[in-house]
């Protein structure tokens, strides 16, 4: 019997209010039930909102570096348990082990770094223009926040929101991907092992619609963190503005990489492997788009598709496997039919392009590299989001032509330029719109100590990781202090 998973509500590991519950399948093997998980609602999320706002007035008076003392610890846990989450992740969602134990260290540097920052959250001082009156602002925190998170990162995305939300003083209702319950259940196991408060975190597990806008919804959360795709994004921007809360959002990205004849194309051909088919290419900063210089276009498209074609498709917790399944049939039909389009829209398919099903991989979501040459930049290959392990070739003859085409989407994650020119590279730097552009360097590599987050319909502004995210999970309270014992009135009394 598969094991049955639980909600974290007040305190206490239950299930859904309805009794309804949901499976959990590995993507590599989808006769493989890894658990049932409950399929929360409105009441479910209520209660969760009710308990965390009940216990925000004793996290918020735990001083900041006691509460980061706690992160600290989860970081620990988490350290210690890393080779184990990194297999149930990829059992839970296929992406091989290398980079499944890369997304829990994701994890520990980000609980670290939050750590420490429980001694930080500094505020300002600034003179007053008026004698013996003192002025300073000081960082709080804003309540109970929501965390909706992706299933493509379980570990480290929500560790990305929810240990600065905790250090700042918040308290947590996590809705988890439903795709990846079981690494949330880990999380917030970990969280209470290292000594949070009970009802400072809440696990509402279920699907968007049912579990994650009854959160958005909800009138006692004051800030929402989302990771997602752009739809999304924007209904729960809209809904969350009606009561201006404040949100973040993390959304899609159509992330290109730049090969100019200078580059070290050795160098080049290893960032684009591990940029577009790591993870099957399932992340917001895979590279989706390659753009080459002309002058050596042929040979390194020649160079990348003989590289490609030696991927070898498998379960993640295979050794020899290179690339997983991705998600579910869902993705998995529409990465498939993104795939005609490009056929129907007259790119050449060079590799890949179908379902692979060799030995055990039959069971299983598995879709072989695919590389489209001959696209032309107003394509929808070229413009839209897919999501998997699907990579667009545009010829280009000048650096200057080479940003018009990478900006030409309507997202703006991440980029990479391979060049020695510095010219070039800084002007690049100057005008590719992203959030992220890496000189090079793959689309991928975030570090937990850095800003991350994407510009035009990727985001809303706000960025994660670094130092960023604690201005987004705190408000700033401006005090004034006067001890000069009288009435002094500001814009009057000093002229
Ligand atoms: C995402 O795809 O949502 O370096 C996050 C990176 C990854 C994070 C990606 N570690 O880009």
């Amino acid at each position: 019997m598969p094991r049955e998973f639980k909600n974290y509500i007040d305190g206490k590991w239950g299930d859904a209010s309805s009794g309804k519950r949901f499976e959990n399948r590995n993507p590599a093997n989808w006769d493989e039930v890894l658990g049932t998980f409950p399929d929360s609602n409105a009441s479910d999320v209520d209660r969760a909102v009710k308990s965390a706002a009940a216990a925000y007035d004793e996290w918020r008076l735990t001083p900041a570096p006691k509460r980061g003392d706690i992160i600290k610890r989860a970081g620990d846990l988490l350290a210690k348990s890393k080779e184990d989450i990194a297999r149930e992740m990829t059992r839970e969602m296929g992406k091989v082990l290398l980079e499944t134990r890369g997304d829990v260290q994701e994890g520990i540097d980000t609980a670290y770094y939050a750590a420490t920052e429980g001694r930080r959250l500094f505020g300002h001082t600034a003179p007053s223009e008026l004698p013996d009156k003192f002025n300073m602002s000081i960082r709080q925190p804003l309540g109970v926040a929501g965390a909706i998170t992706p299933w493509n990162f379980p570990m480290a995305i929500p560790t990305w929101k929810i240990f600065p939300a905790l250090v700042c003083g918040n308290t947590v209702v996590f809705k988890p991907a439903e795709d990846t319950p079981a690494t949330a259940t880990r999380f917030v196991e970990i969280l209470l092992e290292a000594g949070l408060p009970d009802q400072a975190i809440q696990l509402v597990n279920g699907y968007g619609p049912s579990a994650g806008m009854p959160l958005v919804e909800h009138p006692d959360v004051k800030l929402i963190s989302f990771t997602g795709s752009t739809q999304v994004g924007k209904l729960i921007s809209t809904t969350a503005s009606k009561d201006l809360k404040r949100v973040s959002l993390e959304l899609g990205g159509k992330n290109a990489q730049i090969v100019m004849f200078d580059a070290d194309l050795d160098l080049a051909l290893e960032g684009v492997l591990w940029g577009a088919f790591g993870t099957a290419g399932q992340r917001c900063t895979a590279t989706s788009r390659l753009i080459l210089h002309e002058v050596i276009h042929d040979k390194f498209l020649a160079m990348l598709i003989k590289r490609a074609e030696k991927l070898r498709l498998g379960n993640g917790l295979e050794p020899t496997t290179d690339v997983g399944p991705v998600i579910n049939q869902k993705q998995f039909d529409k990465i498939l039919s993104y795939i005609k389009v490009g056929k129907n829209e007259s790119a050449k398919l060079e590799t890949g392009g179908e379902r692979y099903t060799d030995g055990t991989c039959k069971n299983g979501f598995f879709i072989r590299p695919t590389i489209f040459s001959q696209v032309d930049p107003e394509m929808r290959i070229a413009k839209e989001e897919i999501f998997g392990p699907v990579l667009s070739v545009i010829k280009i003859k000048s650096i200057d032509e080479a940003i018009r085409v990478l900006n030409n989407t309507k997202y703006g994650l991440s980029s990479s330029l391979y060049t020695h020119d510095v010219n070039s590279a800084f002007r690049a730097i100057r005008d590719i719109e992203a959030g992220i552009t890496y000189i090079n360097g793959p689309t991928i590599g975030a570090e937990a100590h850095m800003p991350f987050g994407g510009v035009k319909e990727t985001g809303n502004g706000h960025r994660e990781g670094g130092w960023p995210v604690f201005e987004f999970f705190t408000e700033i309270k401006t005090v004034f202090v006067d001890y000069s014992g009288k009435l002094q009135r500001a814009q009057i009394d000093n002229q």
